[in-house]
This record gives structure tokens, C-alpha cells and sequence, in this order.
């Protein structure tokens, strides 16, 4: 699981990035870092206005850059985005699945799905399975953002994508942990493809929007506990691990953070799950 590779996966021409919720927050920083490194970022995002501006800086940097508009909540948007993708870039050296966040309110989607679960792990499963391709061609990497979920954290499908599905910062680590669950079971079909699969736990880094849906209290002292016991990041240090796992330096269905692959919580190394959850995501986009 975290063994180093000594073969390049990159040939001499450009690299494609495909960054989704890069317009904000850490996927624009991220985004903005691997175009200064040669990158063609694609921007996925929902709001033009910001999803061109930033283009617009990465462009004015000397950088590529092209915005895919979509709304990753809903299954029909996610697959269009999928579509736009597969139309301009029949080669992806790296997928970073960043779009995501905790609600709190319970609301449903389209789909009738719970939202923390039908952004951060349904959009994630319908991108990567529809990108396959491009991502085989160029032997790509495909990171999935998530946060740091502890050792002993538990989930159901039916908790995080049932009718029972709630919101909140309970539901957000169940999320991540199926997440996590996803990344592990992609890595095992997919890597006789040349495909890696890596979740990334960026830090914790207050003054994104992250949770600008969330109650007021948790969002408040949130940032103002982490800056007190030293556990914040900047923006700059989290577009590193983003570059830095996104490179040829770590691979294989790990779990990255604080500077380490690390293991993934008990239940994401559970193949029974990990079959179970894919399973469950392939019957909803049938
Ligand atoms: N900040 C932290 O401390 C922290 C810690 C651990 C993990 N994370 C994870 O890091 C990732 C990025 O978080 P962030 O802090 O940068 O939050 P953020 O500022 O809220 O950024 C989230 C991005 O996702 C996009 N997005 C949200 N809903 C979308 C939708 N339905 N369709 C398409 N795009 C959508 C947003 O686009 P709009 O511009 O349209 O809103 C925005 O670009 C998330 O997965 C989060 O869970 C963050």
C-alpha cells in the first residue's frame, strides 16, 4: 500500500488536472499550484463567476486553464460533468475528487439522496467510473478528498444513503470513512489499468467556506480550538500535499496526512464493505 515507484508515469507532453470544487477554497488553491507546474487544470464548479475568475488567474499566471461548469450534487450532473470531461481530455493524469463539505440541514437531493453523501461519495464514484479511460491512458492518479476520520469510525450504507440519512458533522465523517471504503476498492479494481488511488486528509484549514451550511457554533469555534491547539494549516501548505500526493511520490490505495501515508480506519480495510458500498453506488446510477 505505500510503496514508492520509480517509473514516471508523465511523458514530456502537458499533464491534464481535473479539479473539482475549484473555485474556492482549497481546490483553487490546489488547482493553482498545479498549473504553476505545468498542469492543464480543468475547473469543475458550479458558479461561473467564480469558476472564471479562476481561470482567469491561472491564465493571467501563464498557466491552462478551462472551466467545467456542473453541479456535482445530482446524478444527471454529475454524469454531464463526466461527459464535458471525456469530450476535452482523452487523457487525465490526475482526478481530484475535492468537492464536498458538511450540511446542516437535512435536505434531499434530486435524486432524493442525503447531501453530505450524495457530494462526497456518490459524485466521486460517478466521475471516476465514467473517467476511467482517460485516467488508464495516461496512467493516472485519482485522489479523494477527505478529512481525518478516526481509527475505530463506523458506518452502514443504509446510514449515509438511506431514508434515515442525516446531516451534520457525524454524517460528514460517515461519508468520508465510505470515502476512504471507495478509494481502497477503486485501487484493487483498477490498478492492473496503471490507475492509483490515493485519500488525502489536507489538514485542517479555517477560512475556506467549508461548512458555511453547517450551524453557526461548530463553524465558530471550530477554527478558533484548532488554531489554539496548533493543528491549522494554510492554504499554501494544504496545495502541497495536494501537488505532493498527486505526484509520483506516494501510490496505491493509501491514506495520506500529516506528511505520511498512513492506514486507513479498520472499516475501509474491510473488502465485505468496500464490495457491499460499490455495489450499493453502481444499483443508484444504473
Ligand atoms: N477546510 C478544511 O479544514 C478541510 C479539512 C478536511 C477536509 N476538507 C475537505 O476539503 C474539500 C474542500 O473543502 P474547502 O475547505 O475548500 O471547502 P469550500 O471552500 O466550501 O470548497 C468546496 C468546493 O466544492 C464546490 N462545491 C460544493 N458543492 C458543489 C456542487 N454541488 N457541485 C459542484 N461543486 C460544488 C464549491 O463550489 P462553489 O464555489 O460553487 O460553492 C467549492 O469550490 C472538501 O472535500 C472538504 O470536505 C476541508
Amino acid at each position: 500500500m505505500t510503496t514508492k515507484t520509480s517509473t514516471p508515469r508523465t511523458s514530456t507532453t502537458t499533464r491534464t488536472a481535473v479539479v473539482t470544487g475549484a473555485t474556492s477554497g482549497l481546490g483553487q488553491a490546489a488547482a493553482i499550484a498545479l498549473a504553476a507546474r505545468g498542469y492543464r487544470v480543468l475547473i469543475v464548479g458550479r458558479d461561473q463567476v467564480r469558476g472564471q475568475a479562476t481561470v482567469s488567474t491561472i491564465r493571467g499566471a501563464g498557466g491552462q486553464a478551462e472551466l467545467v461548469l456542473g453541479d456535482l450534487m445530482t446524478i444527471a450532473g454529475a454524469e454531464a460533468v463526466a461527459a464535458e470531461i471525456l469530450r476535452i481530455a482523452p487523457s487525465i493524469d490526475l482526478l481530484i475528487n475535492n468537492a464536498g463539505g458538511a450540511f446542516g440541514r437535512d435536505e434531499r437531493t434530486d435524486d432524493g439522496l442525503e447531501r453530505t453523501f450524495a457530494l462526497n461519495v456518490l459524485a466521486p464514484f460517478i466521475l471516476t467510473e465514467a473517467l476511467i479511460e482517460p485516467l488508464a491512458a495516461a496512467r493516472g492518479r485519482v485522489v479523494n478528498v477527505v478529512t481525518a476520520v478516526p481509527n475505530g469510525a463506523k458506518t452502514t450504507i443504509d446510514a449515509i444513503a438511506g431514508e434515515k440519512a442525516s446531516a451534520g458533522m457525524g454524517s460528514y465523517v460517515r461519508n468520508k470513512l465510505a470515502l476512504l471504503t471507495l478509494t481502497i476498492e477503486e485501487q484493487r479494481r483498477f490498478e492492473a489499468r496503471g490507475v492509483s488511488f490515493v485519500s488525502l486528509h489536507p489538514g485542517v484549514i479555517p477560512g475556506t467556506r467549508f461548512g458555511s451550511d453547517s450551524p453557526g457554533i461548530f463553524m465558530k469555534i471550530g477554527p478558533v480550538i484548532a488554531r489554539l491547539i496548533g493543528i491549522t494549516s494554510t492554504l499554501d501548505e494544504a496545495a502541497e500535499r495536494f501537488v505532493h500526493v498527486g505526484s509520483d511520490e506516494v501510490v496505491g490505495g493509501g491514506f495520506y496526512y500529516e506528511g505520511k501515508l498512513r492506514p486507513a480506519p479498520r472499516q475501509a480495510q474491510d473488502p465485505a464493505f468496500a464490495a457491499e458500498l460499490r455495489s450499493a453506488l453502481a444499483g443508484m446510477v444504473a
